[in-house]
């Protein structure tokens, strides 16, 4: 195995799109930024300069960091931020995940701007489980406002309303040539006749789930967050923001140009979203330059397509998914609104009538430390950052996904961990709520990958939907799409000791608390322990 290092310098860049320049924070001038390509076992070792003027962090998304979890990350979950003229260095390895994952900015939004793609290929003489492509491209999607979304953030915070919708989204930062003044930047993917290429789709969308889809070619999906999958050929993808997944394709077609596209899917009612469509072009080998073919995306709010699409997931391999469960955990996933404060800011509060937007688990709206990290407060045992009082179960039993009554829509600030055994095995319902509106959510843990064993609509039963249990092969992932007005059921093993959040991987639900922080304690030994901190941590 090898050890791969690189400088990650973080400044603002000029970054010209839809007409406009405007200073973007980027990686080393980049947008999007470098992509990481490693082999399975392989470590990285990334020395991150903050010459920006925000606080800055890293997070290598989907990296289980075992032991490690001093690099994995989040501001104030297991580092206190990289303050403008700082630097810190990441060390970790990567071991039994192949595949696509990502990195990005796990502080404010930004994002937004600074993320990349990390690339694990199998180990050193080791092939893929499917015939070798002849091309592969990675695929970022992304969102783009036409202004610093740092500000987009601070204005949605201090009016208590949602936050402006994104102007355009983005294939590997440019958003194509349907939007005004793109048509120059637009990607282009080159492709022979007959050849395969493995496309690696990331969606890196700040705030918006979406469908993929390239016009008259099938999409064999052959993995997702650095797992293997059962191959499935399909027309379109519905990715979360946070999830990948690997398709190959073949170029079959009559030699010419087709649109490679996404768009949304938005499943939460009366919000207003971004209904633009960003576009590539897969371009054959001798194709003269006509107007390249567009497919037909599925309509905004087609659940319908996720929920099959969904469905069809799963594991290469059988897997072992212990039967016995140690912790029963339910947690509600969920918007809210609260009063506006006296001391308000602005005259009012701009969200739905006169309120503020908010979201919670469990009714806890969690909020982040800003004097030392979770991980540190617990690995010095030093009190008064965090409480162990994240409840195992949602402390009212409601009607979940039907009318919720008015109380039930005020969460409680917080920030509330759940302690876990090490080894405990553990199983969480995930379960959307309808306060405010069902939606969508995109849930990801941090330093774990979980087995998504079932999913559906309506309120999780215990008794008759855990029949529908697949413990055989359901699929491996870091982050579940949980169905609008529905639930998923995640198991894992909690062997990696550390302070790992779990959130939402929409951003502005994480800013209005949409998160918990799951305790892993260590266990026996040095093996079971998480390392001590490396010396260059940085300070709050
Ligand atoms: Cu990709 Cu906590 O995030």
């Amino acid at each position: 195995a090898k050890t791969h290092n690189h400088e990650f310098v973080v400044e603002a860049t000029p970054v010209k799109r839809l007409c406009k320049t405007h200073n973007t924070i980027t990686v080393n001038g980049q947008y999007p930024g470098p992509t990481l390509e490693i082999n399975n076992g392989d470590s990285l070792v990334i020395k991150v300069t903050n010459k920006a003027r925000y606080n800055v962090t890293i997070h290598w998304h989907g990296v289980r960091q075992v032991r490690t979890g001093w690099a994995d990350g989040p501001e104030f979950i297991t580092q206190c931020p990289i303050r403008p003229g700082g630097s810190y260095t990441y060390r970790f390895t990567v071991e039994g995940q192949e595949g696509t994952l990502w990195w990005h900015a796990h502080s404010s939004w930004l994002r937004a701007t600074v993320y990349g793609a990390l690339i694990i290929r199998p180990r050193e003489g080791e092939t893929y489980p499917f015939p070798k492509p002849n091309r592969e491209t990675p695929i970022l999607l992304g969102e783009w406002w036409d202004r610093n979304p740092i500000d987009v953030v601070r204005q949605a915070q201090r009016t208590g309303a949602a936050p402006n919708v994104s102007d355009a989204y983005t294939i590997n930062g440019q958003p194509g040539d349907l939007y005004n003044c793109s048509t120059k930047g637009t990607t282009i993917v080159p492709i022979r006749y007959g050849e395969t290429n493995l496309i690696r789709v990331i969606n890196a969308a700040l705030n918006q789930p979406l469908f993929f889809k390239i016009a008259n070619h099938k999409l064999t999906v052959v993995g997702a967050d650095a797992s293997y999958l059962k191959p499935f050929t399909t027309n379109v993808l519905m990715l979360g923001p946070g999830q990948t997944t690997d398709v190959l394709i073949t170029a079959n077609q009559p030699i010419s140009r087709y649109y490679i596209a996404a768009s949304a899917y938005q499943s939460a009612q009366n919000a207003a979203f971004d209904n633009t469509t960003t576009t590539a072009i897969l371009q054959y080998y001798n194709s003269t330059k006509t107007k390249p073919i567009m497919p037909s995306l599925p309509s905004f709010n087609d659940t319908n397509t996720v929920t099959k699409f969904s469905k069809r997931f799963k594991s290469l391999k059988k897997v072992e998914v212990s039967n016995v469960i140690d912790e029963n955990l339910l947690f509600t996933i969920g918007l809210g609104l609260q009063g506006c404060p006296k001391n308000f800011r602005e005259r009012r509060c701009q969200g739905p009538n006169g309120s503020r937007l908010t979201a919670s688990m469990n009714n806890v709206s969690f909020t982040l430390p800003n004097n030392l990290s979770i991980l540190q407060a617990h690995y010095f045992g030093i009190p008064g950052v965090f409480t162990t009082d994240f409840p195992a179960k949602p402390p009212v039993n409601f009607n979940y996904t039907g009318n919720v009554s008015r109380p039930l829509w005020q969460p409680v600030p917080g920030t509330k961990v759940y302690k876990l055994k090490f080894g405990s095995r553990v199983q969480i319902v995930l379960q959307d709520t309808s306060i405010v509106t069902g939606e969508n959510h995109p849930t990801h843990l941090h330093g774990y990958d979980f087995y998504i064993v079932a999913q559906g609509f309506g309120n999780f039963d215990p008794k008759k939907d855990s029949a529908k249990f697949n413990l055989v092969d359901p699929p491996k992932r870091n982050t579940v799409a949980v169905p609008v007005n529905g639930w998923s059921v995640i198991r894992f093993v909690a062997d990696n000791p550390g302070a790992w959040i779990m959130h939402c991987h929409l951003d502005v639900h994480i800013n209005w608390g949409l998160a918990t922080v799951l305790l892993v304690e260590n266990g026996v030994g040095k093996l079971q322990s998480i390392e001590p901190p490396p010396a260059d941590l940085p300070r709050c």
